[in-house]
């Protein structure tokens, strides 16, 4: 297993280029199955998450490449059956349910289980499928959804947490080759469901609406091939904005769009980072002393769940209190007893962590927990006196399209090692 060795103290300079959306790259790339004519999907980022989807779709029976960022998918003939060896390596693949439902009227798919950042259901997924009409029977860990035919509705889709990303885009997948209308109410408005929106309507779907609560999509009866570039991957973006603050250094951020990171920008903006354009790019850097905030993680175009831990570091190096309330998922707090390993003073309170910042960090080993979890300890990592080891890298090379590099071309001393036994 592989580790990140990191010298800290180094302020992070010069340019980054921001990777496609892995969020968005791994719906659509599951969207290809609604056809039997090639798409092509460019600007797919590298990344452990990425190549598993391209081996879902491959036991599926579809042909696939995946080369330089472009992946090129066929589902000629398909299989509506994805094992739980392949499913319970990555969640994200419960995404490829809607689209074999809608083209094959049936799905088995093995049930994602459990996540270290909280259940993770899919009822909201499954009380979609069932008002377009499908029959769905949970059975040996597996979920079969079969129908004689769809036929579109109106459907609330909220939950506990509010709208669920990867269930409005199954359901709008689903229903895509519907009969008749299909209304989303309370639908995700993330940038990732109105980027698949657009790859679906290219391939000939009748969607309008993404980015608001309500989507309305009017089946069709065939979609065809589609040529589409992924959004730029707004959380990555975020991670650099931050880690050009928490080294005290100045980052430029070639690629990023400023349109969907406002919450994360304002944030930033109320803790003393500036963050402005320059030409096309967003250029980070702090604007004077640190200031303590308060951040509740909420649905886009709240602050997003996703920049929660990397946020965390930040305040830790910031004099004052900040107290940060996670109220998307229940236990995604795993990074406060790695970053008290760095010399953070963090406490939990129930869905908020109390964060007195300002002690200064000092490097030491830690291990990551899950993917946002790891990159606010290599942020922690990059501010901190001295070395710190970040054990299980894996986490973060499901969501990173090689960060150490980027890293290093900022000047940052990090190294890619195995992990001492
Ligand atoms: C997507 O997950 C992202 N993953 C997550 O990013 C992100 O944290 C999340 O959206 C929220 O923004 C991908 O896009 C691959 P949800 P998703 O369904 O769609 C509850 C990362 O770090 N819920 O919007 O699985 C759920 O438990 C990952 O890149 C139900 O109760 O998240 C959670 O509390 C981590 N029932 C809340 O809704 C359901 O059927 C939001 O989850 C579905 C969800």
């Amino acid at each position: 297993m592989e580790s990140f060795l990191i010298k800290g103290g180094v302020p992070l300079r010069g340019t980054v280029d921001i990777s496609g959306s892995k969020n968005a790259a791994l719906p659509i790339m599951a969207a290809a199955l609604l056809t039997d004519e090639p798409c092509v999907i460019r600007r797919v980022p590298d990344l452990s998450d990425t190549r598993f989807m391209v081996q879902i779709l491959k036991s599926l029976g579809a042909e696939v490449s995946f080369e330089s960022g472009t992946v090129t998918v066929q589902a000629k003939k398909i299989r509506g059956y994805a094992d739980y060896e392949l499913v319970r390596k990555m969640r994200g693949s419960i995404c490829i349910a809607g689209p074999l439902l809608a083209r094959l009227r049936k799905a088995r798919i093995s049930l994602p289980g459990g996540c270290i950042i909280g259940a993770r259901p899919i009822n909201l997924h499954l009380k979609g499928f069932e008002a377009l009409g499908a029959k769905i029977k949970i059975e040996s860990g597996y979920v079969d959804a079969t129908a004689k035919k769809l036929t579109g509705n109106s459907l609330f889709l909220g939950g506990r947490a509010g709208p669920t990303v990867l269930g409005t885009a199954n359901v709008m997948m689903a229903a895509t080759l519907a009969d008749e209308v299909t209304v989303i109410e309370s639908a995700a408005c993330e940038p990732e469901v109105v980027d698949l929106a657009n790859f679906l309507n290219a391939m000939g779907a009748k969607i309008s609406g993404a980015g608001s609560p309500t989507i309305t999509i009017t089946g069709v009866k065939k979609l065809h091939g589609a040529e589409h570039e992924v959004i730029p991957d707004r959380i990555e973006a975020a991670t650099f904005l931050i880690a050009a603050a928490a080294t005290n250094g100045e980052v430029v951020l070639r690629g990023a769009r400023a349109d969907h990171l406002r919450a994360v920008i304002d944030k930033l903006g109320e803790a003393g980072v500036s963050v402005t354009l320059r030409g096309k790019n967003l250029v980070a850097r702090r604007g004077g002393k640190l200031r303590p905030v308060d951040i509740t993680t909420l649905p886009y175009a709240g602050f997003p769940t996703d920049v929660q831990a990397q946020m965390m570091a930040l305040l830790a190096l910031t004099p004052g209190i900040s107290i940060i309330t996670e109220r998307i998922f229940e236990s995604r707090f795993m990074h406060v007893s790695e970053l008290a390993r760095l010399g953070a003073d963090i406490e939990i309170e129930g869905p908020s962590a109390i964060v007195k910042g300002g002690r200064p960090l000092s490097g030491a080993p830690v291990m990551a927990s899950d993917l946002r979890a790891s990159a606010a300890l290599v942020i922690a990592g990059l501010a901190a006196k001295g070395e710190t080891q970040v054990n299980r890298i894996y986490h973060l090379d499901r969501g990173y399209e090689r960060m150490d590099e980027k890293l290093r071309k900022l000047g940052a001393r990090i190294q890619r090692v195995e992990e001492k036994a």
